[in-house]
């Protein structure tokens, strides 16, 4: 297996809409291989595919509360309840923002042999769930904040850059 490199912010496949694979392979399942190396490597709690720069709807999730798996073409129904947390992203690495979700979600989807799934889920999963999905739509969480969310997102990201370069923080 290998870690793959992770579009972040700005990079046009993140807002790209991705299409439902059309073969459940072998090829496939090296892919998805990669992309839990990737998600464990990072490490994230999930990973949809265009943040590696595959087009294809579908993501792969592990909440470290034992719920692993793949989910293609997912859909969510009986949203159900809010609740607000701080939330994150691999693509736009550092910041973490408070960000309402449903605190219950329906999710059916395809696993990878294509076959049916159909998962109910509370709590972090099911924030996890609505974020890969959103990005399979090519939205991100920081889409859900209001102007000021969004602006200190920004201004964390500034921060970090910054450190990262060994600058002091500009206030
Ligand atoms: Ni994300």
């Amino acid at each position: 297996m290998t870690t793959m490199p992770i579009r972040t912010l700005g990079d046009p496949v993140l807002r790209e809409r991705t299409r439902v694979p059309e073969r459940f392979d072998a090829a496939l399942a090296r892919l998805v291989d990669d992309m839990f190396e990737t998600m464990y490597d990072a490490p994230g709690v999930g990973l949809a595919a265009n943040q590696v720069g595959l087009v294809g709807r579908f993501f792969v999730y592990d909440d470290g509360d034992g719920h692993r798996g793949f989910v293609a073409d997912p859909e969510l129904s009986e949203l159900d309840g809010e609740e607000t947390h701080d939330e994150g992203c691999l693509s736009i690495p550092g910041p973490y923002a408070p960000t309402t979700r449903a605190l219950r979600v329906r999710l059916r989807g395809r696993d990878l042999e294509g076959s049916p799934l159909d998962i109910t889920a509370e709590g972090l999963l099911a924030r996890i769930f609505q974020h890969e999905t959103d990005h399979l739509n090519g939205m991100l969480y920081i889409d859900r904040l209001d102007d000021a969310g969004r602006r200190d997102v920004m201004r964390q990201l500034r921060e970090i850059e910054q450190l990262r370069r060994g600058d002091a923080p500009a206030r």
